[in-house]
């Protein structure tokens, strides 16, 4: 598998590099000289202010329109509506419509009550968030129609409430749809009450043209009775805590997004998408909630971290008129053992040690290599905290390249695609000696992506996807180094990606 060329060329480095080249790094280490570098690590902390200001600007309010709009479209899939701060409609990114786990769960009509009941004239439908789409049921009998509407909401991921009303007036349902049905079944994502007829009454001369002509009667509301209960972890993912009503205020924070419903499969495809936070890495958790105002919701935030925190940080309840509700926590699975090494621990409190063997870790080096793949516990050489990995002989015996391997917990999902995510630094024999530098990614005993030739680099972020086979079958290592180009390794993840 070695490349001889390569071998060729580490070799003829490590003869140049003779001016006053540092000792390998079992040595340097060993003799205690060097100074602690690693990162001091700057972390954000959750930007409160920017996200309740702009959930208090943004308007995600709807009902069903009286337009040409038919009955009966599917559902909208979840989308954003602000993005750090930038309120614009946006989609969420490889959304598989598929792992929508906001399912319904089994559910009948007994499972519904009524939020509030309508009037006989006079009355207005909800204007609302999270709205899904609307049908028309029959109007035969009042009771047919309910039990047609509940039904639908029951058959329909994510639906919680409907607002039922006779909508008088309206050519389009008198004559136009085969429904003929004037009874209209509007569903939605969130459950709303009474007060949410008012801004039909306030929008309606400016958004409705012909609104005028039409009358709304009977507007009452059905809540499933349980919508708390039985919220399935997106895939990848695992509840921290939730829900409650403050949302987290933690280090680590990478930035938020409003969406249009309470998806927490959305929310995880956004944090699974996220760009890698340049210090602390990839999204590993993420905290949802909804604001509302009274009664009435307002939006869904979805704020993510780069560090997983829980509900000890959460103490965000709101700010003005509006108040943080469900609040959740999720943190991202990583399968692999000890991604970050830490495991990995100097007996008696020693200031240094290292290994080819360490928990979840192995390293292994060519037949007659010597330490080509180690792990060290010595925080001057770690990304964060105290332990890392290492590829290139310990004590510069050799330009061979090493390997380690990581150990895959947990059966991965066949033909799903993860994520690899590490940091890597090359530095630490100079800008001459790491010229070589590279690594590459070994994932089911194959390479995966182009060699990354990554020369002389301080810490950096590094991700790639891989498809699992599943059935316990997957395995991951990473090779590289060569004495004196030697390649650090630290926080490794292996996070479901799509
Ligand atoms: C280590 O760093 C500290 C503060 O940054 C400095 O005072 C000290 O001289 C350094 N020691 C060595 C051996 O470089
Ligand atoms: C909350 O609702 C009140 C009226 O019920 C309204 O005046 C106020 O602007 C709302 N605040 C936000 C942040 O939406
Ligand atoms: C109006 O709604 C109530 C439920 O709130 C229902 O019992 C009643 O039958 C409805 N009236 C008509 C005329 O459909
Ligand atoms: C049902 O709705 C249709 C269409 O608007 C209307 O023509 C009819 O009179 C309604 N029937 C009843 C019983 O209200
Ligand atoms: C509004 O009503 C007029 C006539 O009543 C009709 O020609 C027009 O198409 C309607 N517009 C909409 C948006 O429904
Ligand atoms: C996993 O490996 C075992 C043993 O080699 C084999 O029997 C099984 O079919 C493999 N499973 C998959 C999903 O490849």
């Amino acid at each position: 598998m070695r490349s001889p060329r390569l071998l060729v060329l580490a070799a003829a480095v490590l003869c140049v590099s003779a001016q006053s080249p540092r000792l390998p790094p079992a040595l340097d280490a060993a003799q205690g000289s060097a100074n602690n570098t690693a990162l001091d690590t700057p972390s954000t902390l959750t930007d409160t202010a920017s996200i309740l200001d702009t959930a208090s600007a943004v308007n995600q309010n709807q009902g069903a329109p009286t337009d040409d709009t038919p009955p009966g479209l599917p559902k909208a899939p979840p989308m954003v509506t602000a993005l750090d701060g930038q309120i614009g409609l946006s989609n969420i990114p490889n959304s598989n419509s598929n792992s929508d786990s906001t399912g319904a769960g089994r559910r009948d009509v007994s499972d519904y009550e009524q939020v509030f009941a309508g009037t006989a004239g006079n009355d207005a439908p909800v204007v609302g968030t999270a709205y899904f789409t609307y049908i028309l049921v029959t109007n035969s009998s009042y009771e047919d129609g309910k039990a047609q509407c509940l039904a639908t909401c029951t058959n329909t991921k994510g639906c919680v409430f409907v607002n039922l009303y006779y909508e008088l007036g309206n050519p389009l349902i008198d004559s136009v749809y085969p429904e003929k049905s004037n009874l209209k079944c509007v569903l939605f994502g969130d459950v709303h009450t009474a007060e949410e007829k008012a801004d039909y009454w306030n929008r309606q001369l400016s958004v409705q043209p012909n609104e005028t002509t039409i009358s709304i009667q009977n507007s009452s509301g059905y809540a499933l009775a349980t919508m708390d209960s039985e919220l399935a972890a997106p895939d990848g993912y695992e509840l921290v805590f939730g829900p409650i009503s403050a949302a987290n205020n933690a280090p680590g924070y990478m930035g938020f997004a409003l969406l249009t419903e309470y998806s927490v499969d959305a929310c995880a495809q956004m944090c699974n998408t996220r760009g890698p936070d340049p210090n602390t890495g990839a999204c590993k958790y993420f905290n949802i909630w909804r604001a509302v105002n009274g009664s009435k919701p307002k939006t869904y935030t979805c704020a993510m971290y780069s560090e997983p925190t829980d509900a000890s940080t959460a103490d965000n309840t709101g700010q003005g008129s509006l108040h943080v509700t469900l609040s959740r926590g999720y943190k991202r699975i990583s399968y692999i053992a000890d991604g970050d090494f830490e495991q990995y621990t100097c007996p008696n409190n020693a200031d240094f040690c290292f290994d080819t063997r360490a928990p979840g870790w192995t390293g292994t080096s060519p037949a007659d290599g010597n330490d080509d793949a180690t792990i060290f516990d010595f925080a001057p050489y770690a990304h964060m905290g105290t332990s890392v990995g290492l590829l290139g002989s310990a004590f510069g015996r050799d330009s061979y390249i090493g390997t380690l391997t990581a150990t895959v917990v947990g059966d991965l999902l066949p033909e799903r695609e993860y994520a690899v995510q590490f940091f890597y630094s090359s530095t630490y024999s100079g800008k001459e000696s790491e010229t070589p530098a590279f690594f590459e990614v070994l994932w089911n005993g194959e390479v995966v992506g182009p060699r990354a030739n990554i020369g002389y680099s301080a810490w950096t972020s590094f991700a790639i996807t891989v498809e699992a086979v599943g059935g316990g079958n997957d395995t991951l290592a990473i090779r590289g180094g060569g004495a004196p180009a030697y390649v650090f390794i630290d926080d490794v993840y292996l996070f479901l990606f799509e």
